[in-house]
């Protein structure tokens, strides 16, 4: 008799490959990425990312009901100032936009989970994560002044009262500084999703231009990770566990996906995978010239991120697929 194995048997009922599923995705996973800006009553549609908004506090208030509603757990917030300077004002002071929203939020719907951004690429002037020597023209972020004042960021979050802090800058002794700024401020028990394995990628255009953040000079390169290493997204992670991070993040995804297994083998801790603007905006483009099936694409997309072995997964699609998951 030939052939002797048959592994198509397992897919010839729709019930039976439900049966034999080895992963699956849930409205659970999803974690749903919100733009403030200033102003009232303010919705700008990001060019390069339809079906996402620059949103004034208010309108972020209403995404959430939404967003809750639908059954996801989670926002990330990221800010647009109304002022950039050379210090990031905006990042860390009290009534800095992310700060407001996420009082709102929390007062709004206090079970829904507001995660942070914390970051100062948004807040200065020359869009660079962090400070600047006077007068420097190439971008080469000074590590150890800038962790002042993103622990003064995470502080003013925590604060404000977000339920998980997610730096993303990608300076040294990042985790560690924040750990050591939220605990003696108190917060010791909010955790810190690390953005660990985040490389100087093309897929943030689209991001760049929703949260005007995009390097007046110069690129991210002395701080982003390199896309050709992959070793070293090892090295990053053991370091932010070092210093406390309670969760880990790859970013991007697709083009990631062997650093997102890597990353799962080698800890315990919940991996996160970002996908990205770039990602969500090739998507959008193909499935509004019609080339491409959408919801398919998208489900699959993401169904891959569970298969890679994350357990949360940051993404623009996050209310269409719980709208899908719902059929
Ligand atoms: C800030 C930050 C960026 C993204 C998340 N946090 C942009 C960057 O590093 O330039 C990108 C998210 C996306 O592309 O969707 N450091
Ligand atoms: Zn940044």
């Amino acid at each position: 008799m030939f052939p002797t194995h048959r592994p198509r048997r397992l897919r010839n009922h729709p019930q039976l490959r439900r049966m034999v599923r080895e992963n699956i995705l849930t409205t659970s996973d999803l974690i749903y990425p919100l733009f403030a800006v200033p102003g009232e009553a303010f919705a700008k549609e990001v060019t390069s990312m339809p079906g996402v908004y620059q949103l004034s506090v208010d309108k972020i208030v209403e995404e959430a009901k939404e967003v809750y509603d639908l059954g996801i757990p989670a926002i990330i917030l990221f800010g647009i100032p109304a002022d950039k300077d050379t210090d990031a004002t905006g990042a860390w002071h009290d009534c800095g936009i992310v700060q407001k929203a996420t009082e709102a939020v929390k007062k709004a719907v206090p079970d829904l989970i507001v995660m942070v951004d914390t970051c100062l690429c948004e807040y200065t002037s020359h869009g660079h994560c962090g400070y600047l020597e006077v007068g420097d023209l190439s971008g080469r972020v000074l590590n150890d002044p800038t962790l002042e004042l993103l622990k003064k960021t995470a502080v003013a979050q925590a604060k404000a009262g977000a339920d998980i802090i997610a730096p993303s800058g990608m300076m040294d002794g990042f985790v560690g500084a924040i750990r050591q700024g939220l605990d003696s401020a108190g917060f010791e028990d909010i955790p810190i999703m690390s953005y660990a394995a985040k490389y100087a990628s093309a897929y943030y255009g689209p991001f760049r231009d929703a949260a005007d953040s995009a390097p007046q000079f110069g690129d991210r390169r002395t701080y982003q990770m390199d896309p050709g290493n992959g070793r070293e997204a090892l090295k990053e992670i053991a370091l932010d566990i070092a210093e406390g991070a309670d969760m880990l993040m790859v970013k991007p995804a697709l083009a990631y996906m062997d650093i997102i297994w890597r990353v799962k083998e080698a800890t315990n801790l919940p991996v996160a995978a970002y996908n990205v603007s770039g990602e969500y905006a090739m998507v959008k483009a193909a499935a509004l010239n019609g080339w491409i099936d959408e919801e398919r694409v998208v489900m699959e997309t993401l169904t891959g991120f569970k298969r890679a072995g994350t357990d949360l997964i940051l993404t623009y699609h996050a209310k269409d697929a719980a709208r899908w998951l719902q059929n």
